[in-house]
């Protein structure tokens, strides 16, 4: 007899005794490390989503660990018959997009002009000498969402991508929203999400093709939680009414002039170099962060006369509506369920996971899987499609129930023997993923109905974020995630965040234009609007978002 261990996907028989580190190494599977195995650095995390009472009881250094994650270094398989499942924190290739699309022209034509220059051999950060090199200088545009990290590497006298990366925040550990980060922030004294975070975050510089010391310049956007975790700031007002960010209060009482917060490549425990400047970018106000900011600052939102709004959904979905005369903006809290989080199949757009599905008339179904191989779980993309189909066909009704008293609906059959290897939606996935869509509808009519305007009143909708990019329009106006727009409104934007960091990176009358920008957006903050609840339970039914008749 012997314990199967699979990770990542891979999988290995255990005789009993192993740490999941060593079966991993066994199958060259590659888990973030920087103790080699001491239980010190705190980074070879994995996930078990089956056989957790298989493993070694929690040792010392994963004290500060919950639920289902576990050190692979110290977890040891500890029985002799049965089937472990886990994955780390970096299980494969994400899919991210190299550029936004659809943008207003003026961004693209962006003059270059970072504030690091080269005056002969020196490098200069405005204007004040920081190394003598003749090599290159790098910049690095990050958005660090609640889910998932985007880098992009840029060369910052050219202002040429070189290359990017993205991976699953490993700050997961401590939950998987904003509120339970906040949370776990504040009862785990020592920074342990930071840390680990910033351990992920040198191996993804470290792979980059470049020398990591001719970075100079890093420019951070996230949610205010996200952005003020990676800054070492407490948090634990942002969870607190009336939800602020420690720069905001700040800032109200006259100790600082702007939110943005700066520090340098020695304090941030990366591996760029030491004098370099980390620049994290303004925050709006509450949980409408620096994300938003750059997401305004890519659809040129300082020129805009046009009504337009943005939603970027996410754990966090961001929304901003206006032009260049008024605009509002709010945070969503939607929760993990459209990026597959809390849904039993659900995963990252990784190799495997399903993003594309149809179902015929005699219920046969058809499924396009990213990296084309054997379906693995389902993504935002594939969750949407799978919802939009159940309804069409009347296997689902606008409640979110299937027909038939069914408990669970089955995408794919697997054929692992003696394992469950399909692929399915529960009606309890579907409930997580109407009180998402809820959250998200909510906010719509609020910011909406408080600017005091319809849906086709909006000139243009830039639905952003990678998941934003991928969504089947039709099929989202279908369930209701999306406004029943003219489609040729829609405008699927990419990473609109990362593009505002990017162009914040290579020019300061940009960054000093967000600054400017942020101090004008009004905050709508859901929380207090009178109708949200009522909002909410109608955005929580399967059915096409119409507008409501609102005071003009
Ligand atoms: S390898 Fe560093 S804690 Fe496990």
């Amino acid at each position: 007899m012997a314990v199967t261990l699979t990770i990542n996907g891979q999988s290995i028989e255990a005789a009993g005794g192993e740490s999941l580190f060593d079966l991993a190494e066994a199958m060259s599977i590659d888990v973030p490390t920087s103790c080699r195995k001491q239980g010190k650095c705190k980074e070879c995390l994995v996930e078990v989503v089956e056989g957790m009472d298989l493993l070694s009881a929690l040792a010392e250094p994963e004290r500060h660990l919950k639920g289902n994650f576990r050190l692979s270094c110290q977890a040891c398989v500890a029985a002799t018959d049965g089937h472990v499942r886990c994955h780390t924190m970096r299980r494969g290739h994400m899919v991210i997009e190299r550029h936004a699309f659809g943008l207003p022209v003026g961004n693209q034509a962006l003059k270059l002009d970072p504030a690091v220059t080269r005056d002969g051999d020196r490098i200069l950060i405005d204007g004040v000498e920081v190394e003598r090199s003749t090599g290159p200088i790098l910049g690095i545009a990050m958005d660090l969402g609640t889910t998932t990290v985007v880098l992009r590497l840029v060369d910052l006298e050219s202002g040429e991508l070189i290359a990017d990366t993205s991976f699953e925040n490993p700050q997961r550990f401590g939950g998987s929203e904003v509120m339970s980060r906040i949370a776990y922030d504040t009862d785990h004294p020592g920074r342990l999400l930071m840390r680990t975070l910033a351990g992920y975050l040198t191996h993804a510089i470290e792979k980059f093709p470049v020398d990591p010391k001719s970075i100079y310049e890093m420019v951070v956007v996230g949610n205010s939680t996200m952005r003020d975790l990676f800054f070492r700031k407490s948090v634990y007002s942002i969870g607190q009414t009336p939800y602020q960010s420690i720069t905001e209060i700040e800032m109200a009482e006259g100790k600082r002039t702007t939110t943005s917060l700066v520090q340098t490549g020695l304090q941030s425990l990366l591996p760029i170099h030491p004098k370099a400047r980390v620049y994290g970018a303004p925050i709006i106000s509450g949980h409408v962060g620096a994300d938003a900011a750059a997401c305004m600052l890519a659809v040129d939102l300082t020129h805009e006369e046009r009504l337009v709004a943005v939603m970027d959904i996410g754990t966090n979905t961001e929304l901003i509506l206006g032009n260049k005369h008024r605009i509002l903006a709010a945070s969503c809290p939607a929760g993990p369920a459209f990026e597959g989080g809390a849904i039993a199949c659900g995963m990252p757009a990784l190799d495997g996971a399903i993003e594309e599905v149809a179902i015929a008339d005699d219920g046969a179904v058809s499924l396009k899987v990213i990296g084309n191989v054997q379906p693995a779980g389902i993504c935002g993309s594939g969750l949407v499609d799978a919802m939009s189909e159940l309804l069409r066909t009347g296997r689902m009704n606008d409640m979110g129930r299937f027909e038939d008293d069914v408990q669970r609906v089955t995408l794919y059959h697997g054929e692992r023997p003696g394992e469950d290897a399909d692929v399915f939606l529960l009606e309890s996935d579907v409930n997580e993923l109407a009180q998402a869509k809820g959250a998200n509808v909510a906010g719509l009519h609020a910011v909406f109905s408080s600017y005091g305007i319809d849906f086709d009143d909006i000139d243009v909708f830039y639905l952003a974020g990678g998941f934003g990019r991928h969504l089947n329009i039709e099929a989202s106006k279908r369930i209701g995630l999306v406004p029943s727009l003219d489609s040729t409104k829609i405008v699927q934007a990419g990473n609109t965040a990362i593009e505002g960091a990017t162009i914040a990176l290579l020019s300061k009358a940009k960054r000093m234009e967000l600054e400017e920008l942020v101090k004008r957006v009004e905050h709508c903050r859901l929380e207090t609007h009178p109708e949200f609840f009522n909002f909410f339970v109608e955005g929580c039914q399967f059915k096409p978002v119409e507008p409501i008749p609102c005071a003009k």
